[in-house]
């Protein structure tokens, strides 16, 4: 397995671009599911685990897939399949988004749940009692959930008990193929989920909304094909930002977009790091010891979860004490004790972790237990004095593509080694 060893201490300094998003290229890749005729997007992450995970899942339903750099065109028409492969979703638990696509245009589905995953249980029931509300009956078979509609979904109204990202872009697909007004109440906020209407739109659905709790769709039970260009990456943006303020020195971030980044942009100012819009995208200045700044996560526009962990990494070398709370995942603390072994002071509490800033860490040989768990090890890493080993790589690659070359570029000392490729 793949290790990346990282000889830390060093300030960032140069310009890395900034890939399309991973969790806006999922769902419209799924989307692609709603129509027969040829899609193409571009900006698509097509280097990362999970993009191919998804290209994969497609062309086991009956898509043709033809990938040429970060440009995907979907093409294929008329007989899909209704069963997802297990094999496929249990890798990656967003494989699930296929089945409402599929139940809206053929009534009928079969998919595995997914199982709990290292940042907790992570149930689907929003999405379910959403298709339930909107006429689909559920029968529970070996694992399986068979959804079922006849003759089809009914459009109505669907309200959430928690805006889920992945629930709220599930109905938005299958309601863009169900004739009638569908709203989601309660809806979640984040770019993708703009980025996913801006598609649906292109196919010829009539979405609005999108950005606030409420979304309108306007379904149509055929739809065409489209060109598409994904979104930045935000997290991605938002962990170089942090690695920056982190290991100091000057970086920009080319094709990052603030907008997208606000909370993490306001913590980050309050640390001391200067950040500035420029032409290409953002820009990141950091002289001295951070500041230590308390945050908590929330669906956007709060501070997003997925930059909790990279944040916990900053805080630990920070100077003074720190609260960061996580309020949308139950179990996302897995790289406190490894940050600890980096040398880092951290007390985990229920759904809070303590940090005491320390004047600096140590390289130590680490494991990442998840994606961004992997991400706040690397930057932990790259402030750390010496070299830091860490294994299970292939988490990191779930969402950041070329993290070495990008971060080499940057003046890092980062390299990919295969122990077990070396001894054969
Ligand atoms: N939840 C439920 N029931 C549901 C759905 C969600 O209880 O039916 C709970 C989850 O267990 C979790 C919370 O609601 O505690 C938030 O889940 P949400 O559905 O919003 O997340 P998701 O759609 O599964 C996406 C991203 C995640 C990101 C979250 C939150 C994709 C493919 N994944 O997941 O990204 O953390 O939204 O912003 O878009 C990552 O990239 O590292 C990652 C995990």
């Amino acid at each position: 397995m793949d290790q990346l060893i990282i000889e830390g201490g060093r300030p960032l300094r140069g310009a890395v671009r900034i890939s399309g998003s991973k969790n806006s290229a999922l769902p419209i890749l799924i989307a692609t599911l709603l129509t027969d005729e040829p899609c193409r997007l571009g900006n698509v992450p097509t280097e990362l685990r999970d993009i191919k995970t998804t290209i994969r899942l497609l062309e086991a339903l009956g898509k043709k897939i033809a990938v040429r750099g970060a440009s995907v065109t979907v093409t294929g028409s008329g007989s899909l399949k209704t069963q997802a492969p297990y094999d496929i979703v249990k890798q990656m638990r967003a494989s699930v988004l296929v089945a409402g696509p599929l139940l809206a245009r053929f009534g009928l589905v079969r998919v595995p749940i997914p199982g709990g995953c290292a940042i907790g249980l992570r149930p689907i029931d929003i999405h379910l009692k959403a298709f339930r509300d909107l006429g689909a009956r559920e029968i529970s078979d070996h694992g399986d959930v068979i959804l079922s509609a006849a003759p089809q979904l009914r459009a109505g109204r669907v309200r959430f008990k928690f805006p889920s990202v992945g629930a709220t872009e599930h109905v938005m697909m299958a309601a863009a193929v169900t004739p009638g007004r569908t709203i989601i109440e309660n809806a979640a906020r984040e770019p993708e989920i703009e980025d996913l209407q801006d598609f649906l739109n292109k196919l010829g659905a009539a979405v609005k909304g999108a950005g606030t709790a409420r979304i309108t769709v306007d379904g149509r039970r055929q739809l065409r094909g489209a060109a598409h260009s994904v979104i930045p990456d935000r997290i991605e943006a938002g962990t170089y930002l942090i690695a920056c303020a982190a290991a100091g020195g000057r970086l920009e971030l080319r094709g990052a977009r603030a907008r997208d980044l606000s909370a993490v942009i306001a913590a980050l100012r309050k640390t001391g790091a200067r950040i500035a819009e420029t032409k290409n995208g953002l820009s990141v200045d950091m002289r001295g010891r951070p500041a230590s700044v308390s945050i908590k996560t929330a669906p956007h526009p709060g501070f997003p979860t997925d930059l909790q962990a990279p944040w916990m990494a900053l805080m630990a070398v920070a100077s003074g004490a720190s609260i960061v709370t996580e309020s949308v995942f139950e179990n996302r603390f897995m790289h406190a004790a490894e940050l600890a072994s980096m040398g880092a002071s951290i007390g985990v509490a229920g759904g809070q972790a303590a940090i005491a800033g320390v004047a600096g860490l140590t390289g130590a040989p680490v494991m990442a237990s998840d994606l961004r768990a992997g991400a706040a090890l690397l930057i932990a890493g790259l402030a750390a004095k010496g070299k830091t080993t860490l294994q299970r790589v292939y988490h990191v690659d779930r969402g950041y593509e070329r993290v070495e070359a990008k971060l080499r570029a940057a003046g890092a000392r980062v390299r990919r080694v295969n122990p077990a490729r070396r001894r054969k």
